[in-house]
């Protein structure tokens, strides 16, 4: 996957957010209450799908007879919208960009979630649909469309797990991802605040090197292992150094 990584290597340091130095970095406060509630919308994060799309589009498969594997990962994925909402972006792109599922590119998309409720409702709604009154939040009725005339394409590459992301190391596959979404978390499963370092860290020894992180959670900024980029006023990404 080195391919569709090289364009974040334009990521300008002038986009970092506030400088935080001396201070003890703490998950941003999202307004959320601290519960096991699934707050979430299809097409949620609109700046890291667009981002996303570009690294989609920008696949080059580099040998005519192997497909490309492109594994992607929803952390803390709730009742599945996120998910949903990436492999859509990715089919989507990959229809306009000639990009073939399976003879090109082996998308996989695996979602997970340490409520087993949201996972049963993820599953369900990968299978039958979402509807405007599923999502908290603001999924119009073009988003709602959008995921789901592709529900048939989008149920053969997701893959809702029951798991813990207080404990990386147990998510069979996290470190094959070329793509991790960490979205609306920190405050859910991170307790006390600084077990994030430990995920941190995890990921930054353990996953690959053309990984790229999508995060409203400030947990990798200034860490010198990666490389930051402020995408809009509430989402970052980042790429391993
Ligand atoms: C606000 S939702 C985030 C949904 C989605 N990522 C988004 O931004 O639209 C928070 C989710 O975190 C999940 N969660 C909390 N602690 C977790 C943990 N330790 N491991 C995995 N998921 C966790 C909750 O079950 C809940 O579904």
């Amino acid at each position: 996957m080195g391919q569709i990584i090289h364009k974040t290597d334009k990521v300008a340091r002038d986009d970092r957010p506030p400088d935080t130095a001396g201070i003890e970095l703490k998950p941003p406060n999202t307004g959320l209450v601290q519960s096991q509630e699934s707050i979430t919308s299809l097409m949620r994060y609109r700046e890291q799908l667009r981002f996303f799309r570009g690294l989609v589009g920008s696949i080059k498969k580099p040998n005519e007879r192997l497909p490309i594997d492109l594994v992607v990962f929803s952390l803390a994925c709730a009742t599945g919208e996120e998910p949903a909402s990436i492999a859509a972006v990715a089919l989507d792109e990959m229809g306009k960009k000639g990009i073939r599922l399976c003879e090109d590119v082996n998308l996989r998309v695996v979602g997970v979630d340490i409520d087993r409720r949201s996972v049963e409702k993820a599953r369900e709604k990968i299978s039958h649909g979402f509807t405007i009154r599923d999502t908290v939040g603001k999924s119009s009725p073009e988003d709602l469309e959008f995921v789901n005339s592709r529900l048939n394409e989008i149920n053969q590459v997701v893959e809702i797990r029951e798991g813990n992301i207080t404990k990386p190391g147990e998510i069979m596959g996290l470190t094959d991802a070329n793509v991790i979404f960490l979205n609306a978390a920190s405050i859910h499963a991170f307790k006390p605040p600084n077990k994030y370092r430990e995920f941190v860290d995890y990921l930054a020894q353990r996953v690959k090197g053309n990984c790229v992180i999508f995060t409203t959670d400030l947990f990798f900024h200034k860490n010198p292992d990666f490389i930051e980029m402020h995408l809009d006023d509430k989402t970052w990404l980042y790429r391993k150094r």
